[in-house]
């Protein structure tokens, strides 16, 4: 109706939907004043939990003495399972993830017991007192034991479109081949805390460091066995989440909910670096075997996809995230007749759960993998055969039947290609690894469309609270959690937006269950698209309003009523600062503050068959990865990437290219140096930043050219018609991994093929190197 933006000549405003401004906790951050769920000042009497750990990865529990826990200094109370009032669960879907293990142990690192202490020392230290006996059970370490056994977490579940088999048989070409992809830790540098301060009559407010406050509300109070009404989470931010926080945080925010029922007073558990480690879930590795056809220009035929990741010993999200992995194994790719067989393993390891692209990169991988390998058969240009098997007119329908009517990555491809020089640079490289004979380098240029939506279409809903204050100030609180994302950001400008008023006249509280009920997790980057849509629908609820009640007072028909640059005109005469008109509004008895609900259009999927319509719409990105490899150390360097990312019209671009980059580190991460190791008892060795290597600054290409896509646009009614940005950025990097690989494969002038593994470590690459040159690796 109205156009906030400034009449020229008027001062500008800051912050509406669109601009880059700052995070709206930048200045907190910096100077470290931004309060994490540790920082909260602890109420009187605070005490402090730590838990007793499984030293086995799968055993009945014969006995317990906790006799030394109980004697040892500072110690208040230990909890066992048979101390759970309600349900001793925090399985999101199935119930099969106890809180304390009560009879038997699943994995090496779960939690057995609880010690609450007078501090933090004096908890940990007990904690390590416990005299466990165990009878050791039979434990299944690996995807392949699982799959030998058919052990799984839930069944598995099979994709089909076409006589793939066939098609596949008549094809001119097969290949046929099997690699690994790597999971990854989510390594927020914040980790697992909460905190738990128990009221009046049995209530209780857990402060927790979580994505999902409502599903922790209602752990907690299925835990202590009351109702949901006596239980409320509050999260202002987490220090990150990247989908660790998705489910798993329930685990310590029923410890201390239990404690602090137990002992009657406040109590914290925050894990330490190793022990959170080794507690909670990462993103599930997987083992994949593809056999294919293909015509001589690499167009596939026919495809035969098998997917079995390592699920740990309970399902968590596993379901969903292996739907998801089954629903991104086409990436930008018409897949004409297709078989996708998706087992999800259980093991007895950590329970794997959410992570940034929840099994879409895994999907993605995998075929382009395949395409990749379908090229160097061909000796062409992978990204010809990428370009050869893009979706388009006529073929356009994905294997779980979704129409793709958004594609825009050929579009992408070519501005990237043309921009990032690409065809001259790979020349380029091909003449210089000729006579460099240690160093070789590498190119690759792979695309990204991803889904947006929850997967469960029930999860696609929103609600958000907004008040006007008679000063004319605006307080905003919606379902979603603030992990650094910027969502709380992007949700105030939309709100600024829609009053036209400043930014800094919107403030947002913390996530609370007590404000918003029953909302979403903030995940599957559908943050700023469900709560800014719920937010935008709660200031519009208020400025009609508004509205109504300036055209009757000045008597002027509503259409003359425009607000903007913090003012409110009133026909060609009257113009009202917006405080102003709110407080004349207030006195009238006009309501000032509203409520707004969203629930995502058009989507719909049957979990069964796979088939449907699950995304409301692709988000869609493009990158070229240049990397050098030593090929005596195996080590690893991307030297140059070019990125182009359709953030539709971004709400932020500041926050969205701060998403871009961070995703594509963080996905370099998880293909190049982060690599989880479990010894044979089960036990991860991997559980510190000395054993396990994540990106580091010095880790950023010197050459790191990020560009949001100018012409971006959501082609579906999104919030401002933007695109979610939060995890389709991530899955860029496999441009970093196929790059190592063309660099692998100079080392035998482009003949044959390197078989590389994810992620591609420095081992890795020296086994790949040698494999090449038939060369024994050098031993280690
Ligand atoms: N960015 C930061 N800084 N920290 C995070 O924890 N999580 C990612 C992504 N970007 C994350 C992040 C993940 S896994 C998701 S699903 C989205 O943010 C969630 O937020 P959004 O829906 O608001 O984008
Ligand atoms: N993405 C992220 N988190 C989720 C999803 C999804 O599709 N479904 C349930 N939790
Ligand atoms: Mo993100 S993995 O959906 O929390």
């Amino acid at each position: 109706m109205n156009d906030p933006r400034p009449p020229r000549g008027e001062a500008a405003l800051r912050g509406l939907a669109g601009e880059p401004v700052r995070h709206d906790s930048a200045h907190l951050h910096v100077a470290g004043e931004a309060a994490y769920t540790d920082d909260i000042l602890e109420v009187r009497g605070t005490l402090h939990a730590a838990f007793g750990l499984s030293r086995r990865a799968h055993a009945r529990i014969k006995s317990m003495d906790l006799s030394g826990v109980r004697a040892a200094p500072g110690v208040v109370a230990v909890l066992t399972a048979a101390d759970v009032p309600g349900e001793n669960n925090v399985g999101p879907i199935l119930h099969d993830d106890p809180i304390l293990a009560a009879t038997e142990v699943q994995f090496y690192g779960q939690p057995i017991f609880l010690v609450v202490a007078e501090s933090v020392g004096a908890a940990r230290r007990a904690a390590r007192l416990g005299a466990v006996d165990y009878e050791d059970l039979p434990a299944v370490l690996t995807i392949e034991d699982a799959l030998a056994k058919q052990s799984f977490v839930i069944p598995s579940v099979t994709l089909q479109r076409g006589d793939w088999q066939a098609t596949l048989a008549a094809a001119p070409h097969r290949l046929k081949g099997a690699f690994r992809i790597g999971g990854q830790e989510q390594f927020y540098l914040e980790g697992q805390v909460a905190y738990g301060v128990p009221g009046e009559d049995g209530d209780v407010l857990v402060y927790s460091s979580t994505q999902h406050p409502g599903e922790v509300q209602l752990q907690v109070a299925h835990a202590l066995g009351v109702e949901a009404h006596r239980v409320a989470v509050e999260c202002r931010r987490m220090g990150g989440g990247f989908g660790g926080k998705e489910t798993q945080a329930s685990h310590p925010a029923c410890a201390v909910a239990l404690a602090a029922r137990a002992t009657g007073r406040p109590v914290k558990l925050r894990y330490d670096r190793d022990d959170d480690i080794t507690i909670t879930g990462k993103r599930h590795d997987y083992l994949v075997e593809y056999e294919v056809g293909f015509d001589g220009a690499g167009r596939i035929a026919g495809i035969d996809l098998m997917f079995a990741s390592r699920c740990g010993f309970s399902a968590d999200l596993s379901g969903p995230v292996n739907d998801r992995t089954v629903m991104h194994a086409d990436n930008c790719y018409y897949l004409p007749a297709v078989r996708i067989v998706s087992h999800r393993c259980k093991t007895n390891t950590q329970s794997n759960t959410a992570f940034r692209g929840f099994g879409g990169p895994q999907g993605m991988m995998a075929i382009e993998y395949v395409l990749d390998e379908i090229a160097r058969a061909l000796g062409c240009d992978p990204l010809a055969v990428r370009r050869a098997n893009f979706y388009g007119p006529g073929r356009d329908v994905t294997p779980y039947d979704m129409q793709v009517e958004d594609f825009v990555a050929d579009r992408l491809f070519d501005e990237l290609a043309a921009s990032s020089d690409y065809a001259a640079r790979r020349a380029a490289i091909r003449t210089w690894n000729a006579t460099s004979a240690i160093v070789k380098r590498g190119i690759a240029m792979t695309p990204v469309k991803f889904g947006i939506s929850f997967t469960a279409t029930f999860y696609n809903q929103a609600s958000a609270l907004v008040h006007v204050y008679t000063d004319g100030s605006v307080l905003l609180n919606h379902g979603g959690t603030e992990m650094g994302q910027g969502l709380f950001t992007k949700v105030a400008q939309v709100v600024a937006h829609e009053l036209g008023v400043d930014f800094d006249r919107v403030r947002v509280s913390a996530s609370d269950t007590s404000k918003i009920p029953n909302a979403s997790a903030t995940a599957a980057s559908s943050g700023s698209d469900l709560n800014g849509k719920a937010a935008q629908a709660a200031a519009a609820a208020i400025k009609m309003r508004l509205v109504a009640f300036a055209a009757e007072r000045f008597q002027v028909p509503p259409e003359a009523v425009r607000f903007a640059a913090n003012h409110v005109k009133i026909g060609d005469l009257k113009r009202l600062k917006f405080g102003e008109l709110v407080r004349l509004a207030y006195l009238a008895r006009v309501q000032l503050w509203a409520s707004g609900f969203y629930k995502t259009p058009k989507i719909h999927y049957d979990p069964k068959t796979l088939k449907g319509r699950p995304f409301y719409y692709f988000a869609y990105g493009a990158a070229v990865s240049e990397v050098a490899i030593d090929t005596l150390t195996g080590e690893t360097r991307t030297l140059r990437a070019d990125i182009l990312h359709d953030a539709g019209r971004s709400l932020n671009p500041a926050i969205d290219l701060g998403q871009v980059e961070g995703g594509f580190i963080q996905g370099m991460g998880w293909l190049t140096t982060e690599e989880l190791s479990w010894d044979e008892s089960g036990r991860l060795m991997t559980h510190a930043p000395s054993t396990y290597k994540i990106p580091v600054a010095s880790d950023v290409p010197a050459d790191f050219r990020v560009k949001l896509w100018e012409r971006g646009e959501n082609v579906e009614d999104s919030i401002h018609r933007s695109k979610a940005v939060g995890e389709p950025p991530l899955m860029l990097a496999i441009s970093v991994f196929h790059a190592i690989k063309d660099a692998v494969a100079s080392v035998s002038g482009y003949e044959g093929t390197a078989h590389l593994n994810s992620p591609a470590t420095p081992e890795e690459v020296l086994r790949a190197v040698a494999a090449m040159t038939k060369r024994q690796p050098v031993p280690a």
